[in-house]
């Protein structure tokens, strides 16, 4: 009796404690829980001989279920059958046509489409690496993407292919073979591709194709644009890939569920999370070619989407739509992503009804990843000793002045305190490897941190400055260096730079991005001295901006200075340019800002900058 009362009583009382002692040890233990059973099947996966890679697991669905929807684009449907058919077709069709060996990369220069998919399938049957080259870059840029990855061949969208002509004599001297999804091309040295898919067998591809394949090869190239140059191949090996499989289903997708794509594939979160993601669900996706605020529910609602992906912005352009009575009719239970901040997530479940939120962080590059798997707003995930067994990380004291971790007496890094903003850095090992960019070994270094709790040790360095509450909730707070986001691209000032000083008239260019009121991020703005002798021409500013910059990388505003300020030191003098934004009422240097309809830069007035401001000029 007395032992039952006891059993009784602690029953009761244990529980209660456990949540006035650590409210999240519920949550913190369902989590291990669904990382253990990640790493069981990732581990078991990785036992299995020949190896198991990510396209053997799309081959297994396309047997266990032939018939489901897998992608649905532009009202036409395509099952796990069609799309193990269309990718042999294409593979057969490279085959015959292309001198592509396996192991060789082939580069995809498309958009979101049902083909970019097909094609990657293709090329990962074949054993071939797959280089996602961004659909918005331009000549020099894009020229400097593909040759990164060494790829000797290149498939391309049709609407792309007078972007690749500007190019084509380079690629001529190289001999790689340029390929166009279209049944002709009148473009001389490209080859038309689709004719030749169509007529290509839908033969299965031999396995024997991949048998040179290890977990440590290469399976995709995702170009970044990291804290400065050029953009760079971060390398996803094929145990990412793997890895990559688990994503969706930890979030607890299913099968059932219907997924909306609008993200770009040939990006991390398009391509890794929300595909390969897919792909082991056996989940259906809802394909469109870009995010569209005014069509998004309508989408969900007419496909019966049940998770939808975002970045930060995606969820704020949701809030910013006019309201209308059927916001909460849909079936969308799940929303996956990152860079959500706490007010627009209030005011996304307010409006659109009750989706849980999964928040992580994550880079293409990095070793490291967090997850949002308790109720706290605002915080991107939160320290768990196992994990963190795991996959070891910290954050480290950082000097924004100089640029550099703090380093103590005996060089060593040292640790931010609770409460502290840090730069996130994690150890390189085995589980958590850091491959590094394609043929670009110094920006490889440059990520990598030694000596950072003893000598000789390595680490990773994120570029992410991060912070812990007195909770263990982990925060994002900012991005370090010489790169900011707009539009969820980064975008490297130095790069931009380059381009803009490659002006006649431009002297010198100092880029950075200012805060525009209810956008995320920022956007950019270029600080640039005359050569003598010469003046501002806005019309050519605009036109050789436009040419040469992707849209969400050109300076936005132009500010004219007589000449780069001396004193002080760059970074001072870049944080006094950034501190005082873009207000002309501010700013006594002449300012210019880009009007999209003029197509030309045009005098910033104090009208333009309350229009900016109000949001009745869109950005
Ligand atoms: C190629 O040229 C012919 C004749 O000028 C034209 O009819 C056809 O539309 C062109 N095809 C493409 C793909 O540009
Ligand atoms: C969505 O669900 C409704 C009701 O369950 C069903 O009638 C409709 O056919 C579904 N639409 C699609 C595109 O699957
Ligand atoms: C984290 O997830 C919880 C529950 O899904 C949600 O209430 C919270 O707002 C999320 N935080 C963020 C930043 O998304």
């Amino acid at each position: 009796m007395y032992i039952s009362t006891l059993t009784l009583a602690s029953l009761v009382i244990i529980p209660v404690l456990v949540k006035i002692c650590c409210p999240y040890f519920w949550e913190d233990v369902l989590y291990l829980k669904d990382l253990f059973r990640i790493l069981l099947t990732f581990v078991l996966r990785r036992k299995r001989r020949p190896l198991f890679l990510a396209v053997d697991r799309f081959i297994e669905q396309s047997v266990l279920c032939p018939n489901r929807t897998f992608i649905v684009f532009e009202n036409k449907s395509y099952s796990y059958r069609d799309a193990d058919r269309e990718s042999n077709k294409i593979a057969n069709a490279l085959r015959a046509h292309s001198r592509l060996q396996s192991g060789e990369t082939a580069a995809l220069f498309m958009g979101n489409e049902p083909t970019f998919m097909f094609t990657w399938l293709a090329l990962a049957k074949l054993g071939c690496p797959a280089a996602f080259l961004n659909q918005n870059i331009r000549s020099k840029s894009l020229l400097h993407c593909f040759n990164c990855c060494n790829a000797k061949v290149i498939i391309a969208t049709a609407e792309l292919e007078d972007v690749l002509k500007e190019i084509e004599p380079s690629l001529h001297d190289k001999g790689v073979c340029v390929f166009i999804m279209a049944k002709e091309t009148n473009t001389t040295g490209f080859t038309s591709f689709t004719d030749k898919v169509e007529s290509a067998c839908d033969f299965p591809v031999s396995r024997s194709y991949r048998s040179q394949i290890t977990f440590t090869s290469p399976a995709v190239y995702i170009y970044t644009s990291g804290t400065t140059g050029l953009p760079k191949a971060a390398t996803i090996s094929q145990t990412r890939l793997l890895a990559a499989l688990a994503v969706l289903a930890s979030n607890g997708v299913t099968a059932g569920d219907v997924i909306y794509l609008n993200l770009p594939l040939y990006h991390t979160a398009g391509f890794l999370i929300g595909f390969i993601g897919t792909i082991e669900t056996g989940s259906s996706i809802v394909l469109r070619r870009k995010f569209s605020a005014s069509q998004f529910w309508d989408d969900c609602r007419k496909y019966n989407v049940t998770v939808i992906q975002y970045i930060g912005e995606v969820l704020r352009y949701l809030c910013n739509t006019p309201k209308k009575e059927n916001d909460k009719q849909h079936k969308v239970r799940l929303a996956i992503g990152n860079g959500l901040r706490a007010e627009i997530w209030r005011e996304f479940l307010n409006r659109f009804g009750k989706i849980r939120v999964r928040e992580f962080y994550a880079s293409t590059e990095g070793n490291v990843g967090f997850v949002n798997y308790t109720s706290k707003i605002g915080a991107i995930g939160r320290v768990n000793i196992f994990h963190k067994a795991l996959f070891p990380y910290a954050l480290i004291k950082y000097d924004t002045e100089k640029d550099e971790p703090v380093r103590n007496s005996k060089g060593l890094c040292v640790e931010a305190a609770k409460g502290e903003t840090g730069l996130l850095v994690s150890r390189i090992t085995n589980i958590a490897p850091f491959v590094g960019y394609a043929n670009n070994q110094q920006q490889t270094e440059k990520k990598k941190l030694r000596d950072v709790f003893k000598k000789g040790d390595l680490y990773f360095n994120s570029g992410d400055l991060l912070k812990i509450d007195q909770d263990n909730f982990i925060y994002f707070q900012d991005r370090v260096g010489d790169t900011f986001r707009w539009k969820g691209e980064n975008v490297a000032t130095t790069e931009v730079s380059d381009i803009v000083t490659m002006i006649d008239f431009v002297e010198e260019a100092n880029v950075y991005g200012v805060q525009v009121p209810g956008h995320e991020g920022r956007i950019g703005m270029a600080a640039v001295t005359i050569a003598k002798g010469k003046e501002l021409d806005c019309e050519s500013m605009f036109g050789h901006i436009a040419s040469y910059l992707p849209a969400y990388a050109q300076p936005r505003f132009i500010r004219v200075q007589n000449l780069v300020e001396v004193t002080g030191t760059f970074k001072q003098m870049k944080k006094k340019l950034v501190e005082e934004g873009f207000s002309p009422a501010l700013i006594t240097d002449p300012l210019f800002f880009l009007d999209d309809k003029e197509r030309c830069y045009v005098p910033m007035t104090e009208d333009i900058y309350q229009a900016v401001v109000t949001g009745s000029i869109k950005l």
